[in-house]
Parts: structure tokens; C-alpha cells; sequence
């Protein structure tokens, strides 16, 4: 039986997991619970397809053949006849444990349930269905169409074989899958999320500018983007979520959220998405 993707959340990982499972040929199910997110994810999916066109690493009728392998849903039972579900919903706790649960009853009997989640435990959202088994994380990285890295967490509960399946999903989506085990923040943000935090550390101890940090690690380190940019890309408020969760789990203090970045949430300064983080943004 070949696959068929659902994905929940219409958001920028989202819409970039959905992208990539219709350019690597698989049917698709966009769900979110807002009509207009839906809108919005389709019409981003289109605009990074363009993008690939106009670079030559997609041809016309390819991009084509993607949007047709898309179909949205602003109802959970779209779910119906997925093979495979990524849940890519807010990084909040009690979100995605009612997500699951709902999941577990409207999924079809032998779907895997993964979660994009960057950081809560796979072993808790697991424990609220019925097949702790099923469940695993798959841990994409923003844009999802260019990076490379899928990481892939097993819960306590996973079984091989749904270990086994999930590799060679992230694979037969032309991602490289890394194994990770499951603890807070897992291997990626585990790392990244305290850089990102000292960098705010240090914009607020007034060490230098966002421009500053973001210059001494683009051009000191090679860093592709600079902390702030990045954060700013991945969302100020999913860091702080993260690091909460770092900060939680482990109980070391060097994970609390920099107060600069709580303020900045506070403010509703979310990063790109919001117009307004570290740097401002075009609408
Ligand atoms: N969809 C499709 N293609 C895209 C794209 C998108 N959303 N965004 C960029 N691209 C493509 C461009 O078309 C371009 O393609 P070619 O190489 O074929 O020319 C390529 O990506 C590079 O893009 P740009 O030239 O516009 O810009 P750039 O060279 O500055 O690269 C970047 C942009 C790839 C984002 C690069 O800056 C980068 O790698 N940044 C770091 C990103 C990162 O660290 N991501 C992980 C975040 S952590 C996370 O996601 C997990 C978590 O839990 C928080």
C-alpha cells in the first residue's frame, strides 16, 4: 500500500512538511481549524513552489502535479485513510495532548501518529492514545523544503517497527533522518535553544546590537544566519516554549528564558510571522 500524509496545522512547518510530502509524490491532507490558515499555508506552499521553478529545481508541470496532490480540510476527520499523520500544531502541552487524543479515535487503525513537536516529550503525548506505540516524533526544520535533517525521537513506547517505518518515510521525503532519544529538546534545540538565549543575553546586558551578534556569528563562525535572524525565524514565542521546556525537564537555571525575549512576546513581537522581532519585516 503506498502512503498518504495527513498533516495537522497549516502554520510555516505545516505547510512546508505538506510541501515536501507533494513534491516527493505523495498524497496529502492539509488540516487546520482555521479556513484562513488554510488559505494562507496553500498560498505559501505555492509561492516556494514558484521559487523552486524559477531556480530551475522543479519544472512547471512537477509543481503542477504537486498542488494536485494537495487537498486541505479544516475538520480532524480528514484524517480519514492517512497512512501516516504529522501533527504541526502550536507548541503548547495541552494542545497537542487533545489533538492526539482525538487522533487515536478518527486515524485508521495502522496509521503512524508523528508529531512535529520541537521539544515536549513523545513518551507523554504517546501515553494519552491508545497505540503509545505508533507514536513518534518527526522533528522538521524551518524552511522545510531546503534543510536537509529530519530528526526522528522514539517515545519509550515506540516500537521498532514504527522506528523502522518513520526512517524511511523522512528518506522517501528526500530528508536525511537522524535518531534521536527522548528527552527534553531532544538533539537540535537541546543545543540550539541555549545560543539563541545567550544571544538575547547579551542584545540585553547590552554586550552589542541584534546586528552585532548576528554579525560575529555569520561571519566569525560561518553560520548560514545569524541567532537573532534565526530566532526571529523560527518564532519568538515557539522559543520561549522550548526553552520552557529545557528549562522544566532538566531544572538547570542556564535554560530560563532570557527576559528580553519574554518581553518581546509579551509585546506580541513573535519575529517574521508578526512583522515585528528583533528586526522589523515587510507585511
Ligand atoms: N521554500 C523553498 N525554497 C526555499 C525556501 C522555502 N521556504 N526558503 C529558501 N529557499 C531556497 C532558495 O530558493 C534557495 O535555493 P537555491 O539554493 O536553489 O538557490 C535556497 O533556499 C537559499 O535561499 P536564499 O538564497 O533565499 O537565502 P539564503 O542563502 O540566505 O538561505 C536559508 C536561506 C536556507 C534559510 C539559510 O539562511 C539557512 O540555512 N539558515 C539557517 C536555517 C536553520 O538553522 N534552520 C533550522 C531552524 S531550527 C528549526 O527549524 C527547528 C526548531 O525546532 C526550532
Amino acid at each position: 500500500m503506498s502512503d498518504r500524509f495527513a498533516i495537522v496545522g497549516a502554520g510555516q512547518m505545516g505547510n512546508g512538511i505538506a510541501h515536501v510530502c507533494a513534491t516527493s509524490g505523495f498524497p496529502v491532507t492539509l488540516i487546520d481549524v482555521a479556513a484562513e490558515a488554510l488559505a494562507k499555508g496553500r498560498a505559501t506552499i505555492e509561492r516556494n513552489l514558484d521559487r523552486q521553478v524559477k531556480k530551475g529545481s522543479l519544472d512547471a508541470a512537477a509543481k503542477d502535479a504537486a498542488l494536485g496532490r494537495i487537498t486541505t480540510s479544516t475538520a480532524l476527520d480528514g484524517v480519514e485513510g492517512a497512512t501516516v499523520v504529522v501533527e504541526a500544531a502550536t507548541e503548547r502541552k495541552d494542545l497537542k495532548f487533545q489533538i492526539f487524543r482525538d487522533l487515536d479515535r478518527l486515524a485508521g487503525q495502522e496509521a503512524i501518529l508523528a508529531t512535529n513537536t520541537s521539544s515536549i516529550s513523545i513518551t507523554e503525548i504517546a501515553a494519552v492514545t491508545t497505540r503509545p506505540g505508533q507514536v513518534i516524533g518527526m522533528h522538521f526544520m524551518n524552511p522545510v523544503p531546503v534543510m536537509a535533517l529530519v530528526e526522528v525521537i522514539r517515545g519509550l513506547a515506540t516500537t521498532d517497527a514504527t522506528n523502522t517505518r518513520t526512517v524511511a518515510l523522512a528518506r522517501a521525503l528526500g530528508k536525511t533522518p537522524v535518531e534521536a532519544n527522548d528527552f527534553p529538546g531532544f538533539i537540535a534545540n537541546r543545543i540550539l535553544m541555549p545560543m539563541i538565549n545567550e544571544a538575547c543575553y547579551a542584545v540585553m546586558e547590552g554586550v552589542g546590537t541584534p546586528e552585532a551578534v548576528d554579525q560575529v556569528m555569520k561571519l566569525g563562525m560561518n553560520h548560514p544566519m545569524g541567532p537573532l535572524t534565526l530566532a526571529d525565524l523560527i518564532g519568538l514565542d515557539t522559543c520561549v516554549a522550548i526553552l520552557e521546556v529545557l528549562h522544566a525537564g532538566l531544572g538547570d537555571p542556564k535554560y530560563r528564558p532570557c527576559p528580553l525575549l519574554r518581553k518581546y512576546v509579551a509585546a506580541g513581537w513573535y519575529g517574521r510571522k508578526s512583522g515585528r522581532g528583533f528586526y522589523q519585516y515587510d507585511a
